[in-house]
């Protein structure tokens, strides 16, 4: 057979009497007496092509083994199809089995399936369309965060993801250790003897690259980290991932302004990268969803088509505001007055619920929300402390569907400040004696922010559950592949 060629680059750059070869994997096969038509993926691309099988042209044996999800090669001649749907088609010469797939037991039938369902066989959920799709957006979605960052300047930093420290100081970390078993358990009092331990100390994966993105960017200027963490948190959410990948710039010599027009560029333009180069896939996610909003609660649909939606994010501005601000909307909204809240909004301090924030972007300001300066209270040690004493200055960006999909903030850049806020956090001086060094000598004001990378294409795919926009989800109970 002659070199294969990728479906993609068939569909780009064939003509009628070429002679080529392509591979992949059987989505149907439609038989007739006379011809045999199969519609062949390879992944690459979200059409299928058409190969017409002659009777005489293979065994009867392939082709009678050619079912959906059988793996083929065809060599054959570029022809215009008479059929539907497609403009150009291959007329098989030669047809290769390289896999069978038994009709019987091969789990994804030519039907449609729950999400549900290819979640239980994410072995094979690549191979669906709608997984297929969403693998090719998130691919061009990692491709733009690094075009992002690089056309403006920033150095990629890789942090590590075995650390002592807590950066959130949530406490939701998994321990790494090499100690067997039961090892606490036998020692007095059940303190863990970390001498023996491979690294000498207590580990654990990290929840955030931010502290060692901070130490670069207090040298290199911009810099950010792009990895995966990892959250103990015992939530059982569409939104929560155990296991999730992270976006994390880091700006020296930038004020939490600065932070959040990095953000809503960086935002606006993976929204543009994915109208420009994942039109075809995201117009299919865009009808899969007006069929599944079919099915549920006049409530629990998408109050927008999925591109007009991103195309509203374009043009319009994010509303900022005080989490002040945000608080005085929630008190005097109606569904706060009639206690129709889960968590009712009682006093100023409170911490925002995902339908406090979803209330404000999608009922009250019909917008991207940006809300700054929460109490110190409830958010992070490293924050920069404002000069009221009671808030810092953080931002949290909250999206239609989602709720907070970034946070970030000014970082505190001032040494006793900073050691006074530990010290009130509980986080010993000897824990982060680096991070605390790089405030002793030539500190600097510096900002960043977090942007949770599977939040946004829940909200760029329109996937409701954010299981299915990562290929091997971690979730509690939920570790199989
Ligand atoms: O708000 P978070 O906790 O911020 C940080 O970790 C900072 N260190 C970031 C920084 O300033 N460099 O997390 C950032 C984002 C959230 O806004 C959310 O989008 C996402 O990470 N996120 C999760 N995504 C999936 N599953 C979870 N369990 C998540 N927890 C947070
Ligand atoms: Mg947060």
């Amino acid at each position: 057979m002659i070199k294969r060629l990728k479906i993609k680059e068939f569909f780009l750059s064939s003509t009628p009497g070429d002679r080529v070869t392509v591979a992949g994997w059987v989505r149907t096969k439609r038989q007739s007496k006379n011809v045999a038509f199969i519609a062949l993926n390879d992944g690459s691309v979200l059409q299928d092509i058409q190969i017409v099988v002659e009777p005489d042209i293979v065994s009867a044996d392939i082709l009678s083994d050619i079912h959906t999800g059988a793996a083929v090669k065809v060599e054959g001649e570029i022809t215009e199809s008479k059929g539907q749907g497609q403009e150009i088609e291959i007329k098989a010469y030669e047809i290769e089995m390289t896999g069978k797939a038994d009709p019987a037991k091969y789990p994804l039938q030519p039907k449609k399936h729950s999400l549900e369902f290819l979640r239980e066989n994410s072995h094979l959920r690549f191979r669906s369309r709608t997984f297929g799709a969403i693998s090719r957006i998130r691919h061009a979605m990692i491709f733009g965060v690094h075009k992002f960052f690089n056309d403006r300047g920033f150095l990629n930093i890789h942090t590590p993801i075995i650390t002592g420290s807590d950066c959130e100081g949530a406490g939701e970390m998994f321990r790494v250790t090499t100690l067997p078993p039961g090892h606490s358990e036998s020692l007095n009092n059940g303190n863990v003897d970390y001498s023996r331990d491979f690294f000498g100390r207590d580990t654990k994966l990290t929840v955030s690259g931010q502290l060692e993105a901070e130490l670069a960017a207090l040298a290199l200027s911009d810099v950010y980290t792009f990895g995966p963490v990892f959250r103990a948190e015992n939530s059982n959410t569409s939104r929560h991932l155990a296991e999730f990948w992270m976006v994390e710039p880091e700006m020296a010599f930038a004020d939490l302004d600065d932070d959040i027009g990095l953000a809503e560029e960086f935002l606006k333009y993976l929204i543009q990268y994915s109208l420009d180069n994942c039109h075809r896939d995201l117009e299919f996610l865009e009808k899969r969803l007006i069929e599944e909003d079919k099915n549920v609660k006049e409530s629990e649909r998408s109050p927008m088509l999925l591109l007009d939606k991103l195309k509203f994010i374009l043009e319009n501005d994010f509303t900022r505001l005080t989490y002040t601000e945000a608080i005085d909307i929630l008190m005097n909204s109606k569904l706060n007055k009639k206690r129709k809240f889960d968590y009712v909004i009682e006093r100023w301090g409170a911490d925002l619920q995902s339908e406090h924030e979803r209330y404000l972007v999608e009922r009250h300001f019909k917008s991207p929300v940006v809300v700054t300066d929460y109490p110190r209270e409830i958010k992070a040690f490293y924050m920069r402390l404002n000069d009221d004493e009671v808030t810092v200055r953080a931002m949290d960006i909250l999206f239609p569907g989602i709720g907070e999909i970034v946070g970030g903030s000014q970082r505190e850049e001032r040494y006793e400040v900073l050691q006074k806020r530990m010290r009130e956090t509980d986080i010993p001086d000897k824990d982060l004696w680096w991070y605390l060094d790089t405030r002793r000598f030539g500190s600097a004001p510096h900002s960043g922010f977090g942007l949770g990378f599977e939040r946004f294409l829940q909200f760029l795919t329109g996937m409701k559950n954010i299981r299915d926009v990562i290929p091997f989800p971690r979730t509690p109970h939920n570790a199989e592949f």
